[in-house]
């Protein structure tokens, strides 16, 4: 039977993990978004439920739908761009299964916990769900430990060298985010909740969405659309100094909620480093100058990747698409990842308006819009352009299943974000709040499309 599932994870182990993280974002991620639409669509009250249906719907998100694909396409690619390949790959089964249980299992557990009230059997189950997942993350690290002996050399005329610490970045926040994630629920399990407090909930979703997600866009797109595009190739001797830069601005943008931390380890000994009002003022301003250079060196970044000047092709060989490296196989890829980074741009303004002082007070920006328009914007439709564009390549095809559903996945993806993001503008109306309920419908179609062509296209004969 063709589509059998039958996994060779020495040659495709993207595939199981692009699976997972399709599942994950359609039974639960996507799913709960909807729910959460659709309940303050409905004006249904909003209890513990919520904010507990709230984190399970981030926690998919951001540890399945992102966190999955970036782990999949990351251990596929970069041991590659080093000259070898992922090694101890006999481990791989073991931690893609722990990782995909933990997850799972927090998804089941928190709803219901936030539903029904927490109790002994949920702070347990908790528990577990964070030590699958950290267990998984201690497996994953001991391959690329493994990979990093055996690869070669980075020197400075090699091509990874000037994108080398865009990845570090990405596996050091990865793996803080998952510590973050173990010490959150076992606060949450001391305390019988069913919510992580902010303190640990806010600092994983700025790793995953700054830490990890960014960095890795930055490794592909200068890899990648420079060919897929035509764009010229950016200047390399930038990126090392430009990493680090956007490194520190990372740092400081979670030094508070790290601060906050620390005081819970204090506790015991009954000081607070927060209770000094001076030292908190520094941390909260230190955030902004973070939050002020990651949205700067997004911007920086963008403006480098030269869209507006596409290499010329002489003419157009072996009937490839004016301008294009393909001849329509991969179906309209680059509208995907040209949306994506007008909504990376649209995202960055919004954050920089949110926090740049004077401005600020004149115009409200939700933190919930900027988030919005980074994940779901952003990173989602850039995650379903590179799906479609360079997963079969990986997987040994020559083309998506159905080239014609990325145009459709093009449309609804941006309903999505649209309706996602605009209704948060604007007070609760019946209109918003419809939009809200819509944009999760939407979104999760959008997916599925992926779903359906990534599966056809990874059985193609
Ligand atoms: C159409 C799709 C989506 C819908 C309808 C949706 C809906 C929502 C809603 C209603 C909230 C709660 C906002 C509040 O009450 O403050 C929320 C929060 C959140 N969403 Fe989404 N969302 C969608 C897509 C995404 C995507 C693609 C991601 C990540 C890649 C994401 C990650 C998050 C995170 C991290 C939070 C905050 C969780 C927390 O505070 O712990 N969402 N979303």
């Amino acid at each position: 039977m063709s589509t059998r599932i039958n996994i060779d994870w020495s040659r495709r182990l993207h595939e199981p993990f692009v699976y997972a993280a399709l599942l994950i974002a359609l039974g639960a991620g996507f799913t709960f978004g909807a729910l959460l639409g659709i309940a303050r669509a409905l004006g249904l009250p909003i209890g513990g439920w919520y904010s507990a249906l709230v984190q399970a719907h981030g926690h998919a998100q951001l540890f399945g739908w992102v966190g999955l694909f970036v782990l999949g396409v990351g251990l596929y690619f970069l041991p590659r761009l080093r000259g070898t390949t992922l090694q101890g790959i006999s481990r791989a089964p073991l931690a893609w299964s722990l990782l995909v249980a933990g997850i799972v299992l927090r998804c089941i557990v928190q709803p219901l916990a936030g539903f029904f009230g927490a109790s002994e059997i949920s702070s347990a189950l908790f528990m577990l769900s964070a030590l699958l997942e950290t267990a998984a993350i201690l497996v994953i690290f001991s391959m690329l430990w493994q990979t990093t002996r055996t690869a070669k050399p980075i020197l400075p005329d090699t091509p990874v060298y000037s994108i080398e610490r865009f990845a570090q970045i990405a596996f050091v926040s990865i793996a803080l985010a998952f510590l973050l994630n173990l010490l959150g629920v076992w606060n949450l399990v001391s305390q019988a909740k069913s919510v992580v407090a902010p303190r640990y909930d806010q600092p994983i979703v700025t790793l995953f969405l700054y830490g990890a997600a960014l960095p890795m866009i930055f490794v592909f797109s200068l890899r990648t659309l420079p060919l897929f595009l035509r764009l010229p190739v950016p200047t390399r001797n930038i990126w090392r100094t430009f990493a680090l830069i956007y490194f520190l601005g990372l740092v400081l943008r979670i030094l508070p909620f790290l601060l906050a931390i620390v005081d819970d380890a204090l506790m015991l000994t009954e000081r607070a480093v927060r209770a000094n009002f001076i030292i908190l003022l520094l941390f909260d301003a230190l955030a902004v100058v973070g939050t002020i250079i990651l949205n700067t060196c997004i911007l920086f970044f963008i403006a480098r990747l030269n869209f507006f000047q596409r290499r010329q092709l002489a003419e157009a060989s072996h009937g490839a698409r004016a301008n294009y490296a393909d001849r329509g196989e991969y179906g309209r890829f680059e509208l995907l990842i040209y949306s994506a980074f007008v909504w990376l741009i649209v995202a960055a303004l919004l954050d920089l308006l949110r926090v740049l002082p004077i401005l600020n007070e004149r115009i409200f920006v939700p933190q919930d819009a900027v988030r919005h328009a980074l994940m779901l914007g952003g990173i989602t439709l850039l995650i379903f352009g590179m799906a479609v564009r360079m997963l079969p390549g990986f997987s040994g095809k020559r083309a998506v299943a159905f080239p014609r559903l990325v145009l459709w996945m093009f449309v609804l993806g941006n309903l999505a974000v649209l309706f996602r993001v605009l209704p948060t503008f604007f007070g609760q109306t019946d209109w918003t709040a419809g939009l809200l309920g819509l944009s999760g419908i939407v979104g999760w179609f959008a997916v599925l499309l992926l779903a359906i062509n990534m599966w056809k296209t990874f059985h193609l004969k």
